[in-house]
């Protein structure tokens, strides 16, 4: 039975140069109380001075650029391919001058990478969204012509202004065009001041467990409002961590829309796509979500065709150096729990939906 993670990253080594050159976030450095290991500092806030040194940000090591430690891990944990993705915040606070020849750059050394591992690595591209959109519409066509790409990873804030901006118009047209799948993955999480005025006693807890998701939620709910899958009707989408919140707030979501007088005024109910029928149209869902509960309302929202392994790594690492990922266990636990008896379900999910979707040999 094949066995696929499609949400696994990377930073190739290009790309840890690029972050050992600067100084502010995202960043990777040493500080004076701990000289022997690196600290990879890249969400919004991990960098506040206030927080001792050695909380701040992550230990970075060659789990995260050395791509044998990908193959290592894999064998460990009986993965047969990976399509890996560059890691958040991609390339997205590059000035805008550097940022198509960076994405060329980058996209090319990550399909090399998966070139020299055949039938094990596939990638998704990263695209350079603070460059104007025909750069970024560019790199999608040359990405399409990589054999090793199956997509695109991307963050939540677009061209800077979020995903229902009317300037992404033709970069959704060409994903479109090339059939390019999207993977949207958070990275700037909530403002800060939502987590309190203690928020540094509790790592890494709130950012990631609550921020993440209600970011994607959100910028997933914004990209219905503005009627992206009405004009992109065949535009896919992955959405990370089981889509956020959104299975749970489907219903919710929808419910707020049909009883909207501002949007009724405006005719924006009508000929509208529902929030369910794009969600086992157009969205697939990874089973990054660590329990069978959320794991059932993803299969229920979107289906069990449409789910997909992930493992998140190098992200969630033992805290004790055991070399079997208790992170992994548990989501590969919630996938056998949550399908039971139905074992062509859970191979699904497991690989076998991944190869169909993204054209994939193992
Ligand atoms: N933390 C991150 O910054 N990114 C991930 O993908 C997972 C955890
Ligand atoms: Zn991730």
């Amino acid at each position: 039975m094949p066995v696929v993670d499609i949400h696994t990253h990377v930073y190739p080594p290009s790309y840890m140069s690029l972050l050992r050159s600067r100084n502010t976030v995202p960043y990777v450095r040493t500080f004076p109380d701990a000289p022997d290991t690196s600290r990879l500092i890249i969400l919004p806030g991990e960098d506040d001075p206030a927080t001792p040194s050695t909380a701040r940000g992550r230990p970075v090591g060659p789990e995260y650029y050395d791509i044998k430690q990908k193959i290592s891990f894999m064998d460990t944990h009986g993965i047969d391919v990976s399509v890996i993705s560059l890691a958040n915040p991609w390339l997205d606070f590059l000035d805008p001058s550097e940022a198509g020849e960076t994405a060329r750059k980058i996209n090319d050394e990550v399909n090399e990478l998966c070139e020299q591992h055949p039938g094990r690595l596939y990638a998704f591209g990263a695209l350079p969204l603070s460059a104007p959109a025909e750069v970024v519409v560019a790199e999608i066509e040359r990405l399409a012509g990589l054999s090793r790409m199956r997509g695109i990873i991307m963050g939540t804030s677009g061209l800077g202004e979020g995903l229902d901006d009317p300037s992404l118009d033709p970069i959704y047209a060409a994903l479109e065009k090339h059939q390019q799948l999207v993977f949207l993955h958070p990275h700037y999480g909530l403002p800060w001041s939502v987590y309190g005025p203690r928020a540094n006693e509790y790592g890494h807890v709130l950012p990631l467990a609550l921020g993440f998701p209600l970011e994607t939620t959100i910028a997933v709910t914004r990209m219905l409002l503005s009627a992206v899958w009405d004009r992109f009707q065949s535009l896919q989408v992955l959405i990370a961590h089981s889509g956020g919140t959104l299975p749970f707030l489907a219903g919710r979501i929808e419910s707020c829309i049909l009883h909207d007088g501002h949007l009724a005024k405006d005719e924006k109910l009508e000929g509208r796509r529902s929030v369910w029928d794009v969600l086992k149209t157009n969205i697939y869902l990874d089973a990054v979500i660590y329990s069978e509960v959320g794991l059932k309302a993803a299969i229920d929202a979107s289906g069990k065709d449409r789910l997909l392994f992930g493992t998140d790594n190098p992200f969630f690492p033992p805290l004790g150096g055991e070399t079997e990922w208790l992170s992994v266990k548990t989501n590969y636990r919630a996938i056998t729990g949550a399908f039971g008896d139905d074992a062509d379900g859970a191979k699904g999910v497991l690989g076998d939906n991944a190869i169909r979707i993204l054209r994939l040999s193992s």
